[in-house]
């Protein structure tokens, strides 16, 4: 039986889990987010038979093991989201961005490969998401070597993820044509096919572990979109970064539509692309050596317009 008795997050508490927290994930509670610290760990204090939050900080930070921080951070981090989730981002990616990808490495006689990430990518519906459009959009598919990487601090999605099993709900923004042509049905239950499941490779990876960050490298197309809305706005900083150098001059960066890069970073250009905005890595198109010009990759405004708005200086 649980002990019944009230368990109460106290300020100093909450103080040690914040701090903790912010060093080790990036993540930054607030003081107005303490009730969810509260909630969310008072199951799992409980089942360990502790008695007080604190008991259950000191248990988490000298398990050698770290199996109990992997526990807490299935616990604290947020893992709404959808297949499909804003789609004119989606469209950008599709319509936009995949063609001149295209253009661009298959016009200079360069690699035909394309390396796309999703960091941060939950249960999968992301990731799926980009190979389903790529698979819809890069018509000699065949001839590309397409790797879509989709990490997240959390094993307890990423199990999921490489499941790749949704209910009908999960599947209401897939549409109907995709979901037949991708999927097997049974039970109600809607499984990945293997060709869409083969472009997708998940794995386990703290957004703010930078030296491990830094094995990512030769992107062209970033997502991490609804993740770093949670960062403290120095994680957010050295993340960032990490991106900037992850990318491949003329690569893209993705972030949630309700985000900003604004007092962040000024390296990336911010590109209006017809159905979305964009960052955009600019620099020495390593394909061919040219310059990666802004220029070339607005579309949808006037170029007075878009001198108005760019974003010009670097860091
Ligand atoms: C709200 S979900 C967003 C999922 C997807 N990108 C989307 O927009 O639908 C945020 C995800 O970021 C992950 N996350 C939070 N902090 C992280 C960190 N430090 N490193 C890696 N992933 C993290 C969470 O586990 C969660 O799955």
């Amino acid at each position: 039986m649980f002990d019944t008795q009230e368990l109460t997050l106290t300020p100093q508490e909450f103080r040690l889990f914040r701090d903790f927290l912010q060093e080790r994930t990036g993540i930054y509670f607030s003081d107005d987010r303490a009730y969810l610290i509260e909630r969310r760990l008072t199951r799992r204090v409980r089942e360990l038979g502790l008695k007080t939050f604190e008991d259950y900080f000191y248990h988490v930070k000298y398990d050698a093991t770290m199996a109990e921080f992997s526990r807490l951070v299935d616990l604290i981090t947020t893992n709404e989201t959808s297949f499909f989730r804003n789609l004119p981002q989606l469209q950008a990616f599709a319509l936009d961005v995949l063609p001149r990808l295209r253009e661009a490495k298959a016009g200079s006689g360069g690699s035909r490969s394309l390396k796309i990430w999703s960091a941060g990518c939950s249960t999968g519906e992301e990731p799926y998401t980009l190979a389903l459009l790529v698979l819809e959009n890069l018509p000699d598919r065949e001839r590309w070597k397409v790797e879509i990487l989709a990490s997240d601090i959390s094993e307890k999605v990423l199990r999921s993820g490489r499941c790749g099993l949704y209910s009908a709900t999960a599947m209401r923004s897939v549409p109907q044509e995709m979901a037949a042509k991708y999927f097997t049905v049974d039970n109600d239950r809607y499984c990945v096919k293997p060709e869409v499941k083969d472009l997708v490779r998940f794995g386990h990876l703290n957004l703010n572990d930078r030296r491990k960050l830094s094995l990512y490298t030769n992107m062209d197309v970033i997502f991490c979109r609804n993740v770093m809305i949670c960062f403290s706005d120095e994680a957010k900083r050295h993340l960032v970064r990490s991106f900037y150098n992850a990318l491949r001059p003329g690569g893209y960066l993705f972030i949630g539509h309700s985000e900003s890069l604004h007092g962040i970073t000024r390296a990336f250009k911010l590109v209006y692309l017809d159905r979305s905005l964009a960052y955009m890595k600019e620099g020495l198109n390593a394909l061919n050596g040219e310059p990666v010009r802004l220029a070339n990759y607005v579309s949808g405004r006037s170029s007075a317009e878009h001198e108005k708005e760019r974003v010009t200086s670097r860091v």
